[in-house]
This record gives C-alpha cells, sequence and structure tokens, in this order.
C-alpha cells in the first residue's frame, strides 16, 4: 500500500495526539510526538538551570545544543515509543507543570527549532509517518499529503487537560490549567519562527462536540482518500 505523511497541527490539548496515535495504529505507522522532543530540551534547560522565572539563558542553551540528544525508543511491553534525553527515559518527567511553563520560551528558540525540525524530517524521511506539533504541515512536512489543524473550545480543552494531569498531579488546579495553556495558545501563535498557524491545504477538525471515534473516523476517511 502507499504511504504517506500525516501532518498533524493545533493548539494544546485539542487531542492531536490520540488523533495521531490512532491514525498511525491503524495504518501501521510510526507516531512521533514532535511536542515531546521540545519538552525534552526544556527539561535539558531546567536541569542545567538555563532557566530562572520564566528567563532563558538563551546563548548558552544553544552553545549546549550539541551535548544533547533526543531520541524515541520503542518500549515493548507499553507498545508505545518513549522519549529520552541523553539516554535517560523522561517521558514521565517532560509532563511536568515546570516543564509545561517553560517548554514555549525553549521552543521559541530559531537554533533549537532548526535542530529538532532536521531530527524530525530524518525520522520522516521514508514516509509511512503521523506526526503532531505546531509546524508540522507547514515547516517540517510541507509537502505531507494528509494535514489535518484540529482545533477545540479552549474551556473544553482544559478541563481535558485537567482530568489527564490529575491523574499524575493530584494537587493540580483547573486554573492553573487554563493559565498555562492560554498562556501556552498566545506564545505558540505569536512567536516569530514557525508560528503555530494552519497550512492553506489542511483540513480542519473541530472536535469540540465530537467523540473520540466520531473524530478518528473523519481523519481515517481522509487518510484513506490520500492512500488510495
Ligand atoms: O504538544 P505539546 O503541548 O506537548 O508541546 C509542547 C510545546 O512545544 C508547546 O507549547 C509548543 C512547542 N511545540 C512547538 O513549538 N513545535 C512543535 N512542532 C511541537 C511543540
Amino acid at each position: 500500500m502507499n504511504k504517506i505523511t500525516i501532518a498533524i497541527d493545533g493548539f494544546s490539548s485539542t487531542g492531536k495526539s490520540t488523533i495521531a496515535k490512532e491514525l498511525a495504529k491503524k495504518l501501521a505507522y510510526s507516531y512521533v510526538d514532535s511536542g515531546a522532543m521540545y519538552r525534552a530540551v526544556a527539561l535539558y534547560a531546567i536541569q542545567h538551570k538555563l532557566i530562572d522565572d520564566n528567563v532563558l539563558n538563551t546563548e548558552k542553551l544553544i552553545e549546549s545544543l550539541t551535548h544533547i540528544k533526543v531520541a524515541f525508543q520503542y518500549n515493548n511491553s507499553l507498545k508505545a515509543s518513549e522519549i529520552y534525553l541523553n539516554d535517560v527515559n523522561v517521558n514521565t518527567e517532560i509532563r511536568s507543570m515546570i516543564v509545561s511553563n517553560a517548554v514555549s520560551i525553549v521552543a521559541s528558540v530559531p537554533e533549537v527549532r532548526k535542530q529538532l525540525v532536521a531530527l524530525q524530517q530524518q525520522m520522516g524521511a521514508k514516509k509511512g509517518i503521523v506526526m503532531d506539533g505546531r509546524d508540522i504541515g507547514t515547516v517540517v512536512f510541507p509537502n505531507a499529503e494528509l494535514k489535518l489543524f484540529v482545533t477545540a473550545d479552549p474551556l473544553v480543552r482544559a478541563k481535558r487537560r485537567f482530568i489527564e494531569l490529575q491523574a499524575t498531579q493530584p494537587s493540580i488546579t483547573m486554573e492553573e490549567v487554563a493559565e498555562n495553556l492560554s498562556h501556552r495558545d498566545l506564545m505558540d501563535s505569536t512567536r516569530t519562527h514557525s508560528p503555530l498557524k494552519q497550512a492553506e491545504d489542511a483540513m480542519v477538525l473541530d472536535n469540540t462536540n465530537l467523540d473520540r471515534a466520531q473524530q478518528f473516523e473523519l481523519a481515517m476517511q481522509w487518510a484513506m482518500e490520500r492512500i488510495n
């Protein structure tokens, strides 16, 4: 069967990764969470005290880029890929609020983006890939056969994220989550380099009122139209 590239972009907590993982599973494609890669670099910056009170030592981070190795490794028992930062599994750590609060500023550094985009393009060189993020259809894979732009009502998104985070961070509040989301929405869509924007040829998937099965059916239909 003809293999294609599927690029999925959208704001935080719109359910991009759920759609991406389901598509990848059904089509037997690889799935890459590009946000996890930016989160891993943000974690590195935190660990090395390159970020303090939302102020990033950009110069130091750029100098450190040659020492930052971000890679995915498949975990057979989880049946999913996990992210490694310099050979250490950081799959859970990158989801903490500390990382969530630091990641937008780290992702706005052009040198960071350049390094991670090159890696993402390498991962997708053979097609048969579903990648989600903010600039996948516009910058990473501008020739992707299928581009999805996923949206949902901000309140619905905050509620979904809150429920998800409560499992691992019981002290988290809905206000904190909503504030972090709206801050990241603003940062991600207004930054100078590769801001989040809908590719002209993207299909818009608004899932505010769609359940998981309905949105998957729609995305799968679009994918099959491209594959055939
Ligand atoms: O998808 P996520 O929320 O885990 O992404 C974390 C951050 O990384 C998000 O605030 C924006 C940034 N990001 C990006 O700039 N470009 C991407 N392709 C993916 C994520």
